[in-house]
């Protein structure tokens, strides 16, 4: 069985709300799903997971939250290679370059990403959004 970690900041919730979904759609897939706010959670310790989802939503000026998120993210990134991630976030007034900056880093640094680029919800996720994160889920766990 597939061991997944979902890891993510929310200031607002949104976030949240989608890791949730996430997570969900990756237990209905029969996966090991666990859920963590990044504050609970080390590089260290995520590397230990077979797959993981990392969400953060857009802050700053189209950046990653500096405070939580951007250091783990930073030091993850160097040993991330070759393992099997998912990236997604809520954002606000932008067009989603946080994401597209994201997905670089993570594409540079070698990850197996799922699917052609993150996932991105505008704001709180309606039905839709929570289902397009359940199917990140799945994917993630497949
Ligand atoms: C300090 C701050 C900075 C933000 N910067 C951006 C931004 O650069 N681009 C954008 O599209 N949205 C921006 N937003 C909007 C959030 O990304 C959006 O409200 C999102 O839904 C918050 O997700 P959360 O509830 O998981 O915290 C910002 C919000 C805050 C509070």
């Amino acid at each position: 069985m597939s061991k997944i970690a979902v890891i993510y900041w929310s200031g607002t919730g949104n976030t949240e709300a989608m890791a949730r979904a996430v997570a969900e759609g990756a237990i209905a897939a029969g996966a090991a799903a666990e859920l963590f706010n990044v504050s609970e959670m080390t590089p260290e310790a995520a590397l230990g997971y077979d797959a993981l989802a990392l969400g953060c939503p857009a802050m700053g000026a189209e950046t990653l939250e500096e405070a939580e998120f951007e250091p783990f993210f930073s030091a993850l990134e160097r040993r991330i290679s070759g393992k099997k991630t998912a990236l997604f976030g809520s954002y606000g007034w932008g067009d989603g370059q946080w994401m597209r900056d994201w997905y670089e880093r993570a594409e540079n640094a070698g990850a197996a990403l799922c699917g052609p680029g993150g996932l991105m919800v505008n704001e709180v996720p309606d039905d839709a959004g929570l289902a397009a994160c359940r199917n990140l889920g799945a994917a993630l766990a497949g």
